[in-house]
This record gives C-alpha cells, structure tokens and sequence, in this order.
C-alpha cells in the first residue's frame, strides 16, 4: 500500500458542508480540464461530483475517451487510476485523491511471484499457457500479461477473454489440445467464469505462490486446463450461502444477485451474477415490489436502497461488507486535490512508467478489442 501524508488543517478540520462548497467552486474553476470519475463503490458525497460513474471496464473505457480534459480525477482505487494512466494521452494526468486507496486483491500478486510462477508452469504444464489478469492487479502485472501474449478481463467481459484465451480447448474434448490459462489474481471470478464456460471444477487448480512450487505436483498441473491464481476478494469472502438459506426458506419472493468475486458456492446459490454495472441495471429494470438480496460492496446497495425505494433491497450480508480502501477517498482528499489543481499544483499524480505502460497497454487493448463492453452475467 501507498503512504498518503496527512492532509495540512485546513482540510481536516472542516464540516461536509464547507467542503462541498469549495469543491464545487473548484471544479468550476477547472472546467472542461477536469474529468472526475466515480467507482460504484465510493461513498454518496464523493459519487455526487463524478462526472462519470461505472464498473472498471465502463470507466477504462470512458477514461480513454476523455481526449479534451488535462486532469482525471479517478475516484477510485489505485488499479483504476493505473489503468487509467495507461488508457490515456501523454499530456494528461491521472490523480488519485488518497494514495492509499489501494486494493486488497490486487495486493495479492506480485511481480516477483508471478515471474516465479511462471517458471514453475512453463516447466510442467504440458501446454501453451495464456496468461489473464483481472484489471483488478498492478501494471507491472498487467505489462508481464502482455508481454506473454495475455489479455486484461474485467467483471463484465471475463467470460469472452477466457473463451478467447482456452481457444483450441473444449470441455469434455481432447485432453491435450490447446491451450491452458493462468488466471489471476481472483480464484473466485476466474473459477466461476471457467465454470459457466463448461469446465468442470476438477479441471482447474489453484496456485498459492506463498508456498513452494504454488503446493502443486508436476502432474497435477499437467492435467489441469485453468491454473487458478489463489488470491480473493476480502468484502465479498464474506457473502456466504449461510445467507442465502434463510431467504428461501422465508416464503418471500428474493433475488439474489451478486458479484462474481463472490465464491463459487455462494455463485450457483445466487439467480444473478454480474459486475456492479450488470447489478444495477438489473435491479434498476426489475418491476416495482421485487425483493432483492444483493452480494456486493455496501455502499452500492445502499445507493440503490436510496434509489428505488419502491422495491425491497437489502445487503445480502450487512453492514461489514464495506470496501474500506474505497472509502479512503472522502470530500477532504477530493477537496485537497482539485483546490491544489485549481492553483496549477498537480498532487497525487499516478503515472506508469513508459516501459510497463507500452505493455500493460498490450493487455488491455487487447480485451477492449475482442468485443464492445456488456455487462453480462456470469452464469
Ligand atoms: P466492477 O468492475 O464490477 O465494478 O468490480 C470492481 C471491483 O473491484 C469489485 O470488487
Ligand atoms: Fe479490491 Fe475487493 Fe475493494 Fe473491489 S471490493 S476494490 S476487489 S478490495
């Protein structure tokens, strides 16, 4: 994680009201040079400055797109704002309001393990390998994916970049043609996904790069066909089928939807799966009076609650369930990073070096050009 310096008094002492007012007049100041960009996750206040809202890939996309502005403020975590600066023109400048905005999952792979990894598989498992990673993972990560002829995935399109990356391959086909895939770093989002793809789960294994060859023998990954990278989710560990029971068997009419980071038991007890765009629409165009149970960050379900107060929504868990390096950017980091831009002083600055960016971008154009974002469900 990144070390963000206290904010000087003057910002960390003042009332949400003060702050709005000054990040409004802010803003104005800046005009069409600034574009903020809000993940579903952030808290209300924050959300009610985001020029644009989506999941990752919607606001990847929307980054790349924003040729006029000078500065991105991405609220959000720190991949985001990465994959942004990778997206974006080398005149523009991509600013993350808390540096410490990290993410846990992307947490969980690092370079060093990777190329290790690697190693081991090119070694034992039989096959061409491709390599995928969630953009929820650093640049370095994603330059290493494209430099090994891999691709970016995202919540929304995971489902047709592994169809892409198994090319040659077919469940229940030869055992030995085409090719294998490394997916990392989220165990759940890739099993779910090659599981709605047809793979049975005793053809995937997960690679734990804290232990000696990922705690697996040469044969087992001979015969797997999806090498599992063991890294998780920590908010959406914490939906669990447990939950799910008493809602069926209360006699009211639930859905329950989730996010495919959720763990393959608590995916096929769910009747939706999808990105936080793909949850939102849904329950958006569901009727009036529908019940819905929902498995993702709370801030979200919260929202929609506010939202459509004409249908029944609850967290399919609770309040815990709360992305905390999300909630890291707050009106007074906002506040501090668009008054200093105001005054021509660029803080927080993200920016990828120019080799890893020539590479990571490999990876991920290479996901935007299979197919136009829809957010599908993962089932
Ligand atoms: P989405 O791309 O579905 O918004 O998910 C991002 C994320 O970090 C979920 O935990
Ligand atoms: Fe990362 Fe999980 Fe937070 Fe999403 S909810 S940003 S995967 S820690």
């Amino acid at each position: 994680m990144v070390y963000q310096a206290p904010l000087p008094p003057e910002y960390a002492e003042r009332s949400d009201e003060e702050l709005t007012a000054r990040i409004a007049a802010a803003r104005q100041r800046l005009g069409p040079r600034l574009v903020i960009l809000g993940h579903h996750y952030q808290r209300d206040e924050v959300i009610a400055f985001a020029d644009f809202t989506g999941d990752s890939l919607k606001l990847s996309q929307i980054a790349a797109e924003q040729t006029q502005a000078d500065y991105i403020v991405f609220c959000g975590v720190h991949f985001m704002a990465e994959t942004a600066d990778i997206l974006t023109g080398p005149r523009q400048q991509v600013i993350l309001p808390d540096l410490s905005a990290g993410c846990s999952m992307a947490d969980l792979a690092d370079i060093d393990q990777l190329e290790e990894a690697w190693r081991i598989l090119e070694e034992h498992a039989g096959a061409p390998i491709t390599p995928i990673t969630y953009v929820n993972s650093t640049a370095a990560i994603k330059a290493f994916v494209g430099r090994h002829d891999g691709a970016c995935c995202t919540s929304s399109n995971a489902k047709m970049v592994l169809e892409w990356a198994l090319r040659g391959a077919e469940p229940g086909g030869d055992p030995h043609a085409g090719n294998k895939v490394l997916f990392l770093p989220d165990q759940h989002l890739g099993r779910n996904t090659a599981y709605a793809l047809g793979w049975p789960l005793d053809s995937m294994v997960v690679y734990d790069p804290n232990v000696v060859n990922g705690g697996l023998l040469p044969e087992e990954l001979r015969a797997a066909r999806v090498i599992l990278w063991a890294g998780h989710c920590a908010v959406h560990q914490l939906f669990k089928i447990e939950q799910i029971k008493p809602l069926r068997a209360s006699g009211e009419p639930w859905n329950v939807i989730v996010h495919p980071e959720c763990t393959w038991e608590v995916c096929q007890q769910a009747d939706y799966v999808g990105s936080t765009e793909y949850i939102i629409k849904t329950v958006r165009e569901a009727p009036p009076g529908s019940y819905w149970a929902i498995g993702t960050e709370v801030h979200l379900v919260g929202r929609l609650m506010k939202m459509l107060p004409d249908r029944r929504i609850r967290s399919l868990a609770g309040p815990q369930c709360s992305c905390a390096t999300m909630y890291r950017i707050d009106l007074k980091h906002l506040c501090w990073v668009l008054e200093n831009l105001a005054a021509g002083e660029v803080v927080n600055q993200i920016a990828v070096d120019e080799e890893t960016k020539r590479w990571s971008r490999v990876a991920l154009e290479r996901m935007l050009a299979l197919r136009p974002a829809q957010p599908v469900s993962a089932k």
